[in-house]
């Protein structure tokens, strides 16, 4: 039998889209192996959101020409957004000629014909369609790997030209899938037992609107919480500017949707988001976060957040800092901006990359603080959470989400996974929780 291994960086939506490449490998036979050095193909699924991801990745690609040197036949492939930036697919090759398949952003449901093709010519295939309305792929199939959780594609591509991000350039326009095919989708994870279930999208709050629905995510969300059983929905993620008011009385509405935001602000302050082509202000974002604080009073927020945008000066960052302070995200992630070749802010005036290092351990202090005093508010308190794996390092002990988004660690076996638990949380350390279950 053939092993494969498939190394993934960047976000969830690359995370799954590992598994629909786990899905067709198995197809053709392959099965999954831990170790690089076993492997019979290597499959590296890129991200090229930041600079640094994108470095990564590259090392990380040119390490595998080791493997190639000790097994002559291994095939190694690259997927994933690096793949669709301008002509990357030649400069891939020509850094490391090693590299045997490149695939694009809308090139992967055909990644089994890619193999055969390679395996029987021997010569490297780059097969990086352009991003001019592909078709979404609705017979693929999905090797799931992320346990208790099943990710579900609602939408692909974005249409926001944020002036820092590349995903449009890589990942095209926005295209939805159609209702009837999400909800067929989400009723067979219900039947296979998954106990979450993740709904994803660059912007999930525009889902449908290429395809002429009018209130497309709530009308979903409402139809996917409408089914009963023992399970819950989480989805990412939202834009501020569509964030619709009814989204919260979906929300607030439905035991089955999970109390979590995230809600990336990216700045706090109107002239950097005004640059950043983010289609809010300030006080949009905090008029969102005062409602949904109304409607959903133990709603976990969550943010991304970036510092060292072309412009910014001490008193953006400030703002920036003021609405983290006010908004009490419970976690945030948070980011240098960093320079991606064609996108207009690229042609921006770039800030002392030393104030932005100044600035993002300042904001970095500020969230860790925030974040201890969150945990803090769970002490005392009586949680629902869903065990969803061993805790690290541990034989007696497991870990789960609460319904919030806060990872709990109590007493357990691996027989508790994919069980709900209600857990009393006695203690906290920064993002962590700490309970022992009470049914
Ligand atoms: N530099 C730094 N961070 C970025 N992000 C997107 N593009 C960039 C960039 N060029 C961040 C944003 C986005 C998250 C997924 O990545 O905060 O929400
Ligand atoms: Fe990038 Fe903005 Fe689209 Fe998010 S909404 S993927 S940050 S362009």
């Amino acid at each position: 039998m053939q092993k494969y291994k498939i190394i993934t960086y960047g976000c969830q939506m690359n995370v799954h889209e590992s598994e629909k490449a786990a899905g067709i490998l198995k197809t053709l036979g392959y099965e999954p192996c831990l170790d690089e050095a076993d492997a019979d193909l290597l499959l590296y699924n890129t991200c090229c959101i930041r600079d640094n991801a994108e470095k990564r990745a590259i090392g990380n690609i040119g390490a595998a020409k080791k493997y190639k040197k000790a097994n002559r036949n291994l095939i190694i492939a690259v997927m994933g957004c690096m793949t669709q930036q301008e002509k990357a697919g030649e400069s891939l090759r020509s850094r490391l000629p090693f590299v045997d398949i490149v695939i694009g952003t809308n090139n992967l449901d055909k990644l089994g014909e890619y193999i055969t093709q390679f395996t029987e010519a021997r010569k490297p295939v780059i097969a990086i369609d352009d991003n001019e309305n592909p078709a979404i792929n609705e017979n693929l199939p999905i090797y799931r790997t992320s346990g208790t959780n099943a990710w579900i594609n609602i939408m692909y591509g974005c249409n926001n030209f944020c002036t820092y991000c590349i995903v449009p350039y890589v990942r095209g326009r926005e295209r939805s899938r159609h209702p009837a095919a999400v909800i067929d989708e989400f009723k067979a994870m219900l039947d296979a037992g998954y106990k979450e279930i993740t709904l994803l999208g660059q912007n999930v709050n525009s889902y449908g609107n290429d395809i002429g629905l009018k209130h497309g995510f709530v009308d979903l969300l409402e139809k996917l919480a409408s089914f009963s059983g023992d399970h819950r929905i989480r989805f990412m993620t939202s834009h501020p500017k569509d964030f619709s008011r009814d989204l919260i009385d979906v929300i607030a509405g439905s035991k089955n949707i999970c109390n979590n935001i995230h809600l990336p602000v990216q700045s706090g302050s109107d002239k950097i988001l005004k640059l950043m082509n983010r289609h809010y202000t300030r006080a949009d974002y905090l008029d969102i976060i005062d409602q949904i604080r109304a409607k959903i009073p133990n709603c976990g927020i969550t943010s991304d957040i970036m510092v060292g945008f072309p412009y910014e000066e001490e008193a953006d960052f400030l703002d920036t800092l003021d609405l983290v302070e006010r908004v009490k995200y419970s976690g945030a992630f948070t980011f240098v901006y960093s320079v991606r070749k064609g996108t207009p802010a690229a042609a921006m005036p770039q800030i002392d990359p030393l104030i932005a290092k100044d600035r993002i351990m300042r904001l970095v202090a500020l969230q860790n603080k925030i974040t201890k005093e969150v945990s803090k508010t769970y002490e005392g308190r009586t949680c629902r959470v869903l065990c969803e794996d061993m805790a690290p390092k541990h034989d007696n002990l497991v870990c789960g989400r609460t319904d919030c988004g806060r990872m709990v660690t109590f007493s357990g076996n691996i027989g508790d996974i994919g069980k709900f638990f209600d857990v009393e949380i006695e203690s906290s350390k920064s993002a962590s929780l700490f309970g022992k279950v009470i049914n």
